[in-house]
């Protein structure tokens, strides 16, 4: 609340924040307009401090930024707050969006509302981690006339507003990278109401002190990507091709992404380091940023790194800043300076020794040529110019050289790796499981990796985060490590040679078996197991009706066809979708079910059935029992109205599989009874019950769910 009546103090006291902005520009005039689409260009217009765009003119841009915060505790959650106060204080009012899920990310939106909202349609690797594809394709769907990626500890001082309104005036696509500025100390605090900055010894600073400090005491030596990302929202894409799933913060995302526009050559990457002030304060390790993933964690580190080679052209041209040649410099005499974009190349061009005589002949007559004209401006045109920071060719030389050569991502200095994770079963499960204990658990191989992605992603869309995967077979587990699934293999399974386990042979009936081997595992390990495989489409959370018939009891889905006969005659028992407790006469029972499957020729699912209803059902208890009389263990089978298989309430044969299931109260939809990969495949997407898009690799939107 407190925080909220500064902001909305600071947004009334309209007047007085002008008059500081005006005083803080009375020696750097904003050049506005859009009287050049030319990259080169230089503005010196007669302009004086009436022709300053008014307040409204500037508040009428419409910028969001976007960023992905950690969770807003500790010293971290202090810089961040910091951070964000300081964009919101820019002359240009922008909103922010908060990407991420962490409950304290809405607590501190809440107070600056708003201005500042919480995105938690994004990705999120089963860490916790923002995924960077899913960052970008939050922020392209924004309808933002300008949109900003910036990370969420870096400071943004207000000379921002001024570049920024001389890049829109570039009638083009574009794309502003900054680098940020780094300070072993930063004592200045932003006093909420006013937006001024205090330092430390309790006086206030002009914010061109706060800039002239940081300039001077920081230093930006450092290599990768930007750490703030502006473009504007125009028809051109940012690049050619598909971001891979990168984890955000575990490097090389942005040295991918700033090489693949520039090779893609959609925008002007333009580079604003020198007129905005970035600032890094004390020892921040910053995510978007940071080349060497020295914030994530070995395997995703690792992973971002096979994603880097394995997609785009980084693997050929890794860029850093000191490839982007258009820069935005200060430029102009002293009264009127402006800002100016400059090609780099352009003037290294002019600067080749045969060119001299050029130049020299322009300095005699300037309007010679249009070109020339520009160039000459930057030469200084004749001695009556004494104020003109004129460049020669030998402050160009110096400003090209001021990267440092970083050490670059070349095919030697990578070992292209393995995707992997560090967690056993055991690991994985204890990281993942409820509160009391619950895993999700799937298994699957790399066959049937879309419908799993889309299985995933439903359960993400549920809000739910206790389930893991356990890959048949190497690919699957690959593709899931890389889109931050928590996934497990066995070195067994590993061993199984891919072509000759096909469904049919006796290999893959053993690969099957691992399933119900797997539950039994974790429920040695003392979790209960709800088993889903991944053609069961999930509505609705359906663990605390799968739990309601308390330990003992191994609650499972009919696969019976029929809708007239009883629920558990023989062999109607689903081992696609149960839920086992962890107590100790159902993991008796579920022994034998595992003992039983490795000695029978057949698939697991008979094993289930024979095993808790006896053969031909002599255990049955009703029509939807069955009791397992050395343990006692209940089976029993769900509803068919709310749990249907695939052959049950011919769901499947509506033109609206969703609508038909939803309005019978379905919990889930098996997608069996159907024959063939393939076509299990195709009628699921026809149906509409499909989360995931494969050509992005990103989980589907609510939003774009609710447009389609
Ligand atoms: C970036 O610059 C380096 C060194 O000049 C060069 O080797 C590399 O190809 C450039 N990359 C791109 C994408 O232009
Ligand atoms: C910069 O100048 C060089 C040389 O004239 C040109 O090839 C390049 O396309 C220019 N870059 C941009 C972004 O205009
Ligand atoms: C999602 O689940 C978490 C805990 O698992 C909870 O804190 C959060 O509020 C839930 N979010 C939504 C939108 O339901
Ligand atoms: C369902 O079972 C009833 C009797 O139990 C039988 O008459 C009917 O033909 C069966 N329907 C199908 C489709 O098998
Ligand atoms: C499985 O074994 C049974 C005997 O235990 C036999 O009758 C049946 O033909 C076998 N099936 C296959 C597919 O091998
Ligand atoms: C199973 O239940 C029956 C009857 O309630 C009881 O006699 C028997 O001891 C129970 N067996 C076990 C293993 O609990």
């Amino acid at each position: 609340m407190e925080v909220n009546a500064q902001v909305m103090q600071a947004l009334l006291s309209t007047a007085a924040l002008l008059l500081l902005v005006i005083s803080m520009r009375a020696t750097q005039l904003l050049p506005a307009g859009r009287e050049s689409d030319k990259i080169v260009e230089v503005e010196l217009p007669e302009r004086s401090l009436a022709m300053l765009p008014p307040e409204s003119e500037t508040k009428r841009i419409a910028i969001t930024f976007y960023t992905a915060p950690a969770p807003f505790d500790g010293a971290e959650g202090m810089r961040q707050k910091l951070a964000i106060h300081s964009w919101l204080h820019l002359d240009l009012r922008p909103d922010v969006v908060l990407m991420g899920r962490h409950p304290s990310l809405k607590t501190f939106a809440e107070t600056l509302q708003p201005y500042v909202t919480v995105d938690s349609d994004i990705d999120i690797t089963f860490m916790g981690n923002p995924m960077f594809h899913s960052m970008i394709g939050r922020v392209q769907a924004s309808s933002s006339e300008i949109v900003v990626l910036i990370d969420p500890n870096l400071v943004l001082l207000n000379d921002f507003t001024a570049a920024i309104t001389k890049v829109r005036a570039v009638d083009s696509n574009w794309l502003l990278v900054v680098k940020p500025i780094h300070t072993t100390i930063f004592p200045f605090e932003l006093q909420g109401s006013s937006g001024s900055w205090l330092h430390s010894d309790g006086l206030y600073v002009e914010p061109d002190e706060v800039r002239k400090i940081v300039r001077q005491k920081g230093s930006s030596g450092d290599c990768y990507g930007p750490g703030l990302w502006a473009w504007n929202k125009a028809d051109a894409q940012l690049h050619a091709g598909v971001i891979p799933p990168f984890v955000y913060g575990s490097g090389h995302h942005s040295e991918w992404l700033l090489t693949e526009a520039l090779v893609s050559k959609y925008r002007t990457v333009i580079d604003g380091s020198d007129v905005i002030t970035l600032v890094a304060p004390q020892h921040v390790a910053s995510r978007i940023y940071n080349g060497d993933g020295a914030l994530g964690r070995p395997w995703d580190v690792a992973g971002n790194r096979v994603l880097a080679m394995q997609y785009g052209s980084l693997y050929y041209r890794p860029a850093d800043l000191s490839n982007v040649t258009v820069k935005l410099i200060k430029c102009g005499e002293k009264l009127r300076r402006g800002l100016c974009l400059y090609n780099r190349t352009d003037l290294l061009e002019a600067c080749k020794p045969h060119n001299r005589k050029l130049r020299l002949a322009q300095k005699v007559d300037p309007q010679a040529s249009r070109d020339w004209f520009k160039f000459s401006q930057w030469f200084g045109r004749s001695s009556s110019d004494r104020g003109v920071q004129a460049l020669d060719c030998k402050t160009i030389a110096s400003l090209t050289n001021e990267y440092v050569r970083c050490p670059r991502l070349t095919k030697k200095s990578i070992k292209v790796s393995e995707l992997w994770l560090p967690f056993s079963l055991e690991a994985l499960a204890s990281r993942v499981a409820s509160p009391d204990k619950v895993i999700i658990l799937s298994v699957a191989g790399d066959s049937y990796r879309t419908m799993l992605m889309s299985w995933v992603c439903s359960l993400r869309r549920l809000n739910i985060s206790n389930y893991l995967v356990y890959a048949l077979d190497d690919e699957l587990y690959q593709h899931a490590v890389s889109q931050g699934v928590p996934v497990v293999k066995s070195s067994q399974t590993m061993r199984v040679s891919r072509d000759d386990c096909h469904f049919g042979t006796k290999c893959f009936q053993e690969v099957t078996k691992m399933k119900s081997r797997t539950v039994l595992h974790l429920l040695q390990l003392g979790f209960k197991v709800l088993f889903s495989d991944v053609d069961v489409y999930w509505f609705q959370n359906p663990i605390q009706e799968m739990m309601a018939y308390g330990p003992g009891t191994l609650v499972a889905q009919t696969d019976q066809y029929n809708e007239t006969e009883a629920a558990n005659l023989p062999r109607r028992l689903n081992s696609g979708f149960y839920f086992a407790w962890s107590d100790r006469a159902t993991v008796a029972a579920f022994v034998k079910i595992v003992k039983h499957a490795m000695t029978s020729n057949m698939s697991e699912q008979p094993s289930f059935y024979d095993t808790m209803c006896g053969l031909d059902g002599v255990y049955r208890v009703g029509d939807d029992k069955c009791v397992e009389p050395d343990t006692n263990v209940t089976a029993i089978f769900l509803d068919r109205r709310t749990y249907p298989n695939g052959a049950s309430g011919n769901h499947w044969e509506q033109r609206d599989v969703r609508k038909s299931c939803e309005q019978q109260g379905c919990r889930v939809l098996h997608n069996n009874w159907v024959s063939g990969r393939e076509r299990k495949l195709k009628r699921q997407i026809a149906a509409g019950l499909w989360d995931y898009d494969e050509t992005t690799r990103m989980c589907v939107t609510h939003r774009k769910k609710v447009q389609s």
